[in-house]
This record gives structure tokens, sequence and C-alpha cells, in this order.
């Protein structure tokens, strides 16, 4: 795990101003076609968004995440709830342990990991997931491959100001931090390390050009 998500002052901050919205979250479970009779994984869960606005929609949910203090908000909010299990494991360690998983969503968590380790990992979802099943992989994901960061920079800090309006004046030191020193993928390798790891692209959704939506199929 990057250690910021360790500090609890970086978490609450995280999740007061770039946690997502009511909208984009039902969106999501729209997508995956969510119904009564799946195993759902939210993989980064964070403080458990997505969870809270699916879990009434299906028939067990597993969230994963790595930083203590998401795990403990999510294992509140989440106790009284006997078909949702909060597991603290990063991505590396995960080991699904005969769990088996019929749809997943991840927002915004595989960029913490380098390349070669979203490869493992997208194997070891896929190995956990029936045939069919559906993956929602929303990422800082680039329209370009990786390697034209720099050749691409300008446009990408140009449509950023635009993305992010009035708040890129506080947010450009951040979002620049994690564009350059964290681990977004290019469209062209996220899409091969999915193929690679068994799965089918069913579309790919543009939110800028640096965070896409994949809708995967388990083949
Ligand atoms: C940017 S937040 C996104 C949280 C949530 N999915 C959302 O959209 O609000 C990234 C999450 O990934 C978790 N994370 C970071 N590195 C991780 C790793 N190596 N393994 C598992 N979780 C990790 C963090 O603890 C954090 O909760």
């Amino acid at each position: 795990m990057s250690e910021v998500w360790d500090k609890k002052d970086y978490v609450d901050r995280y999740n007061d101003i770039y946690a997502p919205g009511e909208k984009e979250l039902l969106a999501a479970a729209d997508l995956l076609e969510l119904n009564a009779d799946d195993d759902l994984a939210d993989l980064g869960c964070g403080k458990g968004d997505f969870i809270a606005s699916a879990l009434r929609l299906v028939r067990s949910v597993v969230g994963v995440d790595s930083s203590p203090h998401q795990i403990d908000e999510a294992r509140r909010r989440f106790k009284a709830e006997p078909h949702v299990e909060i597991l603290e494991s990063s991505f590396q360690d995960f080991d699904p342990k005969g769990r088996s998983f019929t749809k997943v969503y991840t927002r915004d968590a595989l960029h913490h990991i380098s390349d070669a380790d979203k490869a493992v990992f997208l194997k070891k979802v896929s190995s956990a997931m029936k045939p069919g099943g559906l993956f929602l992989l929303e990422d800082a994901i680039f329209d370009f491959p990786a390697a034209d960061l720099d050749a691409n920079w300008d446009a990408l800090m140009a449509e950023a100001e635009k993305y992010y309006g009035e708040a890129w004046r506080t947010r450009k030191k951040e979002v620049t931090g994690y564009i350059r020193n964290e681990f977004p993928t290019g469209l062209p390798e996220i899409k091969k390390m999915a193929e690679a790891a068994g799965f089918k692209v069913l579309k790919t959704s543009r939110d800028c050009m640096f965070f896409h939506s994949l809708l995967l199929e388990k083949k």
C-alpha cells in the first residue's frame, strides 16, 4: 500500500472530496446488472460507498482494502449486515480463499499498484470469477500508452483544468503528483492485461484523458 493510506488525515480528506457521487454509484450498479443471484466484490472499497448502494441488490458482498482506517469505517458501517464481509488485504496479498464472485467492481484503486502487480492481481480476480461474470474497472487510465505521458503532458494538463474547473487550483498538486508518482496505466496496456487474465472487453468509457472505465466479461 502506498503509505498515505495509513494516515487518517489523508484518508479523511480523500473521502471528503474525491468519493463517488450517488449518480455515479447507481450507474455502476446498473452497468454491472446487479441482481439477487450475485456475489459481488469491491476491490479497494475504501469506506464502502459502492457497497452501501449495492448491498440490497445482491446475495453477498466482499469489500477488500489495505487501509486500516478505511477498513474500520467500512466494518462499522456494515456491522449489522451479515452478508457483507470486509477484508483487510492488499491487492498483492489478496487470496480469495475459495470465494467465488459473479460481479466485481473497482474504482480509483488499481493505479496504486504497478502494472506488473496489476497483471498478477487481474489473473487472481479472474480465477475467482464465474464465466459470464462482469467486472467494472474504473481507474486512472490514460487515452495513450503510459510511456507517452511526457508527449501528452500539456494536453493532459489542459484537459484536467477543464475537468476539475474551479477545484483545479487546489487539486493540481495532488492530481499531478498521483499521475506522475503512482501507476496510472494506458488504455492499450490495461486492455492487454485484462485479455491475458481471461476477460473480454465489452465496453470502454472515457471520463477524461486520464480516467476510463472498462466493462469486462469473464470468458
Ligand atoms: C482513491 S481510494 C478509492 C476508494 C473507493 N474505491 C472510492 O472510489 O471512493 C483508493 C483505495 O485503495 C486502497 N488501496 C491503496 N493501495 C492498495 C493496495 N495495494 N491494496 C489494496 N487497497 C489499496 C486505499 O486504502 C483506498 O481505500
